[in-house]
């Protein structure tokens, strides 16, 4: 067998070790070893490329290859190592702009190195295939950035307005198919420079104009651009298992964004086009009214009392890491025969499956852990909901108030259960910068704290209601 078939054979078992992953990553019972699958395929992959590589390079080119491996591979393990869980969406952007850089490097290379082989209609495919891969890439790249600044409130996470925002994507749309047609007629440097400026100009664009509470759907749009500049790569460097691994990450990126925008209750269309947040208006919605407080001794009280509890988390849970003593108080609870189920929003947290993956590192059983519109309709039947660390996902003024700039987004209905507790800091508006009135409404009331220490509490709580009572000096 030559070296070419053995890669090209070692590509096909990547492929498949990626979509097994890809199925893996699907539930969460087997996302672990959907992780494996995708470890092993890279690994393979990246042995079959330097061995197909070896054929032509020097020693040189040899021992480059395994420095920027080993860096790459140091940096990555470095990176995965230090991240916090919350700091996850901005590291996911990030990467994703290496992708977009290294898609719009790959483009350009193959500008300036044609095959000599190539002429006609193969030619004119290759400089369309250069075209494409350095303007996804040049998209994908700027926008990552922008996505990585905002989600890092690096920089403003409000959506940016320019005037004729939509007539700009459009025209740079136009433009880009108008500099193809010509760049395939007449290659030029120059044309290839304003394409570049151009994708740049339009990734950076459409990602500022998004606004905060959409950003979920941008960090799954960008993952899908990736897919397709990684794509794109492969068809330039006629490398199979590039097209195949480029277009599972760009058609599954892309399959989010729309569960994503359904989630949101968002047009997909008008995500793609960019910008279709409204500004969130802060402070802008006048008194709400007075809020309650209550203790962790009161909610103890409340919870042993109670016949059925719905948890359900947000940021506020991954922020204060409060994942383990939540489950640990499940688990109380239902040992006193309480129904204890979560509630979870598809876009609580900061990414996709955020309370998913905390619930399942703190052992709560995944049979108990209900999607929104799975338990949607429960919260009227239900003693008491702990809201732990959201505040978006359970706002009312999405279903009650047509002007809210989070207005149709589809949220929890805590509000229609007998008692709701929320557990924040303070009267903060959340990610999307606007105020929530549950915490104004007659069966809400507000246990300020840190989330991790409040629950922490109310164990101690729960174990005192459960402690015999001493008895009292003198008494029988
Ligand atoms: P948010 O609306 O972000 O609210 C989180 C709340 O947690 C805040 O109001 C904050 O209030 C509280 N909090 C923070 N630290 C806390 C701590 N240590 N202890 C107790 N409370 C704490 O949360 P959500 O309901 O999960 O909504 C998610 C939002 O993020 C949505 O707007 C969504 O669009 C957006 N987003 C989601 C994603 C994905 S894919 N999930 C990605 C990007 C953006 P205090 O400061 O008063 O404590």
């Amino acid at each position: 067998m030559t070296t070419d078939t053995a890669a090209q054979a070692a590509y096909v078992v990547a492929a498949l070790l990626f979509i097994l992953s890809l199925a893996g990553l699907s539930q969460h019972k087997t996302s672990r070893s959907g992780v494996v699958w995708g470890i092993a395929g890279m690994v393979v992959a990246l042995a079959a490329t330097v061995g197909l590589a070896s054929r032509s390079i020097t020693t040189t080119g040899l021992v480059l290859i395994a420095l920027a491996t080993a860096l790459g591979a140091g940096i990555g393990l470095w990176r995965a190592r230090v991240v916090e869980m919350t700091g996850m969406p901005e590291l996911i952007a990030i990467m994703h702009s290496l992708v977009g850089l290294a898609a719009a490097f790959v483009g350009w290379n193959g500008y300036l190195d044609v095959d000599a082989g190539l002429s006609g209609s193969l030619l004119a495919i290759h400089h369309a295939e250069v075209f494409i891969g350095v303007f996804i890439g040049a998209v994908t790249f700027t926008g990552s950035v922008v996505a990585y600044l905002k989600l890092s409130a690096r920089i403003n996470s409000r959506p940016l307005t320019l005037p004729g925002k939509h007539v700009l994507n459009i025209g740079a749309l136009v433009a880009f198919v108008g500099l193809t047609a010509a760049f395939v007629a007449r290659p030029g440097m120059g044309l290839l420079i304003a394409v570049t400026v151009i994708a740049l100009a339009l990734g950076a664009h459409l990602v500022a104009s998004i606004g905060g509470g959409d950003m979920p759907v941008v960090v799954s749009m960008l993952n899908s651009y990736s897919g397709w500049a990684a794509a794109a790569s492969g068809f330039l460097l006629a490398n199979n298992l590039l097209i195949v691994t480029g277009a599972l990450v760009g058609s599954s990126g892309a399959y989010l964004s729309y569960i994503m925008c359904k989630a949101m209750n968002r047009s997909f269309i008008s995500v793609i086009a960019g910008g279709f947040g409204t500004p969130a208006a802060a402070a802008e919605e006048g008194e709400q009214g007075e809020h309650r407080e209550i203790n962790a001794e009161e909610t103890a009280e409340l919870l042993g009392n109670a016949t059925s509890v719905i948890i359900t988390p947000g940021y506020g849970m991954a922020v204060a890491q409060a994942q383990y003593p939540v489950a640990e108080l499940a688990r109380k609870l239902r040992e006193r025969g309480v129904e204890v189920r979560f509630g979870i929003h598809p876009v609580a947290g900061r990414l996709p499956g955020h309370m998913n993956v905390l619930l399942a590192e703190a052992n709560v059983p995944y049979d108990i852990v209900l999607e929104m519109d799975e338990i949607n309709d429960d919260f009227a039947a239900t003693s008491v909901v702990l809201v732990i660390g959201a505040n978006d996902t359970v706002n009312p003024a999405a279903t009650d108030n047509p002007s809210s700039p989070i207005a149709g987004m589809p949220v929890l209905h805590v509000w229609e259960s007998a008692n709701v507790i929320v557990f924040k800091r303070s009267m903060a508006a959340g990610y999307a910068g606007v105020q929530n009135p549950l915490f104004f409404r007659e069966n809400t009331q507000m246990l300020f704290g840190d989330a991790k220490q409040r629950v922490e509490d109310i164990l101690r709580g729960l174990d005192a209601l459960d402690a015999p009572v001493p008895e009292m000096a003198g008494s029988r």
